[in-house]
């Protein structure tokens, strides 16, 4: 049968409950599995947030016990690599990933997760996050490809392209979910779920094209943000889920509301008084599916019945459910095959590896770095809450953040932490590596142990003021730290966040390292021992002081399992870094928002307490060796860049070559400089190479205030270089 005639046909024999069934998504970690069977029973399109045999028992209810025997889907947050199942490969985190600006690895990642969680037998994931982290105090920035709109929709479509493959119903292939639609990110003074004071012009011109991007990759499904624009809350604006996302971009597969949205339509948001009206409000917007709000089922099917609203709307909703289901294939194969004993396995393993170490992204160096043996280092002194701290390293959405019933939540070998990544670089080599824990990163730590020596180091972090009423109970650990770094040739100390700073509820007021890691820092400092500072983060932090201290610093984010190895490999110079930064760090919380894209405007965006630019730039990243730019041309005909890119350094190295163009006047304000166009090039000490880059078709448009996208005729500047710096960039003249 003709696939709409067998949707049709199935709709047609639907019965209203069965229709409001198939809208909803039921959390069984929420309603345990004697709910969940009742669930399957009554044909609910979907489940999340379960695994194993669990999962298969629903999986056979629904195929055999439900009236009309239609295949329930298994959604899961599988973001970076398939992480709630302890035996996965983790990924680093997408803001990692984006360090690496490197479509093809990405695309890689999103097809390795999506082989495992198919192994699983699961059919859709709640990811990518095209939502930009332009405000880094959101708890949810590490989730994000960074700040730019560029990079997040260029990401974004390798790791969809990764996810779904060719043929959605390959035995490896998987929904990926465009996800939170749309400008959630930009909540109100970064408070996630917030307000987004904004106008339709601007989500146009910045937080669109990545959406836009993922539609016409093709995308199966989108996910709504919990948040509001300008009042009117996600889950309830038609004008964007029925007239932006569907009508106008022509999104194709099925809209799921974020957590328990409808449900906040009433008790947070405030907008309707009851799940009746709000389970309406909802359907009427344009979601197909609803998470977790279970409500919605009685509500929605009491709302037709009283006529408030059509059934034509869930039939609308279901058929798009319907589907994708039949373009997954699950009539015939209700759950994913995946390749079997491929969960966890070595090759996917060293994809971990190899997107940690492209990832590295060495923020300063003033040649303390690589550590080579004509150094003479002899001892190195390991310090720091982040060193030897997988939680702190894997980050947000693993199976000990996000537990599912049933799943073991300690630490899952294999991994590397920064500490056995550096004692692996030393065996053999002489080099005595010690370590200490330095302070915790944002809880207090009672201490009740006997360490020798500490007098001595206690007053030295008395003189330097390091001394807080509410931490004082780490100054032992402090002072021991000093006690083993003095007499050591090289001090590596890992500072950061750990996973209760990150994700949903956790934004931060302040980007300061938290706890005594400052205060850490600044003694160790004392010693004048070359020191290398390693952020292991979920975010920029604001970090000038230890920046300054720093003989070198490397921001690693969080960086999966091996992020750990790949740090102490660009320490040791085994690899370049090669990674850049996709997300501006700020000098001051109160510098916040630092993003590289922002309007020209008056007094140069500089405060009177605070330095005009940012303390990194987006794009930023050192390398072991140098690269120049020359013979810059674009080519209007094929929107091409041409420029040559020469290794002027001793060591092989990768450089991300960016392109940004400058609109130099338009009838609105548009930004001193967008990105449009990157490659990563491989080069020899010595060698060029002449790159043509295709840069993004939007590249010379401007969003009018009605709204339109249109090529204002005049002059443009193109630029190409090392990172979004000025000075990093050489520029040609373009007119259109
Ligand atoms: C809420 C989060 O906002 C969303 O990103 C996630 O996919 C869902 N919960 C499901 O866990």
């Amino acid at each position: 049968m003709e696939q709409n005639a067998f949707i049709d046909k199935l709709i047609s024999e639907m019965t209203v409950e069965e229709k409001a069934a198939q809208m909803l998504q039921v959390p069984v970690s929420v309603v345990g599995m004697e709910a969940a069977r009742e669930w399957a029973r009554k044909g609910v399109g979907s489940f999340l947030n379960v695994l194993g045999d669990d999962m298969r028992e629903l999986s056979r209810i629904s195929c055999e016990e439900s009236r009309l025997k239609i295949p329930t889907i298994f959604g899961i947050d599988a973001v970076h690599g398939h992480c709630l199942n302890k035996d996965a490969t983790i990924f680093p985190s997408q803001l990692a990933m984006a360090c690496s600006w490197n479509r093809e690895l990405v695309e890689k990642i999103g097809h390795i997760t999506a082989t495992e969680v198919a192994t699983e037998g699961i059919q859709w994931t709640f990811s990518p996050i095209l939502c930009l982290a332009r405000d880094p105090r959101w708890g949810r920035t590490n989730e994000t490809f960074g700040e730019d709109k560029y990079l997040s929709g260029e990401l974004g479509v390798s790791i969809i392209k990764g996810y779904q493959g060719e043929d959605l119903s390959d035995d490896t292939a998987i929904l990926a979910c465009a996800k939170h639609f749309i400008a959630y990110g930009e909540a109100t003074g970064a408070r996630d779920s917030y307000d987004t004071e904004i106008t339709m012009r601007k989500i146009r011109d910045e937080f669109l094209p990545p959406f836009k991007k993922a539609v016409d990759a093709g995308c199966a499904t989108f996910m709504t943000a919990y948040g509001s624009i300008d009042g009117t809350p996600l889950t309830a604006n038609e004008k964007v889920l029925r007239g932006l996302l569907r009508d106008e971009l022509g999104f194709d597969g099925f809209l799921v509301t974020d957590w328990d949205t409808v449900n906040a339509l009433i008790r947070r948001q405030k907008v309707c008084a009851d799940h009746g009206e709000a389970s309406n409000a909802a359907a009427k917007a344009g979601n197909d599916m609803i998470m977790s709000t279970l409500e919605f089922y009685d509500a929605i099917i009491d709302q037709v019945k009283q006529g408030k609203i059509n059934e034509s709307y869930l039939d609308e909703a279901v058929k798009h459910i319907l589907k994708v289901k039949l373009r997954l294939g699950l009539w015939e194969k209700p759950l994913k095959k995946g390749v079997p004993g491929s969960i966890g396995c070595q090759e996917h393993l060293d994809t971990a590896l190899e997107a940690a170490r492209d990832g590295v992204v060495l923020l300063k160096n003033n040649g303390v770095l690589p550590v080579t043996p004509d150094k003479k280092i002899r001892k190195i002194g390991v310090i720091g809450p982040n060193a030897d701290d997988i939680r702190a390293q894997y980050g947000d959405w693993t199976y000990f953040t996000h537990p599912v019933p049933g799943i073991e939540k300690e630490p899952q070998r294999p991994f590397v932490t920064l500490l056995e990544g550096i004692r692996k670089q030393c065996e053999g080599t002489g080099i005595e590596v010690c370590y200490s824990y330095g302070c915790s990163v944002n809880r207090r730590y009672y201490y009740k142990g006997n360490y020798p020596g500490i007098p001595e180091f206690m007053e030295m972090c008395y003189e330097d003021n390091a001394y807080n009423a509410d931490y004082y109970q780490e100054m032992p650990l402090v002072s021991e730290a000093a006690r083993m770094a003095r007499d050591c040739d090289l001090i590596v100390v890992a500072i950061g966040d750990n996973y209760n700073q990150v994700g949903e509820y956790n934004d931060r007021a302040n980007l300061e390292p938290s706890g005594m890691q400052a205060a850490l820092v600044r003694v160790l400092s004392k010693f004048n021992i070359p020191m290398v500072t390693v952020l292991i983060s979920s975010k920029p932090l604001a970090i000038p002081e230890i920046a300054g201290r720093s003989d070198a610093l490397i921001c690693a984010f969080n960086g999966g399992m091996f992020g750990g190895q790949a740090v102490a490999e660009v320490i040791f110079g085994k690899i370049n870094p090669s990674g850049r930064l996709p997300i501006s760090f700020p000098v001051l919380t109160g510098q916040v928002p630092v993003y590289y894209n922002q309007f020209p405007g008056w007094h140069e965006g500089r405060y009177v307490d605070c330095p005009k630019d940012p303390l990194f730039a987006f794009g930023e990243g050192l390398s072991y060796t140098k690269f120049e730019y020359s013979e810059l041309a674009f080519d209007k005909e094929t929107n091409t860049v041409y420029v040559t890119v020469t290794n002027t350094g001793d060591f092989k190295g990768t450089e991300t070559v960016q392109i940004y163009v400058n609109d130099v006047v338009s009838s609105v304000m548009t930004a001193v400089k967008n990105l449009v166009g990157f490659d990563r090039v491989e080069l020899m000490p010595g060698e060029s190479r002449a790159l043509k880059i295709k840069i993004d078709e939007d590249a010379f448009t401007v969003v009018l205030p009605d709204e339109r996208r249109v090529i204002e005729p005049g002059q443009f500047e193109v630029m190409a270089g090392h990172s979004s710096k000025d000075e990093d960039l050489i520029k040609i003249m373009v007119t259109f």
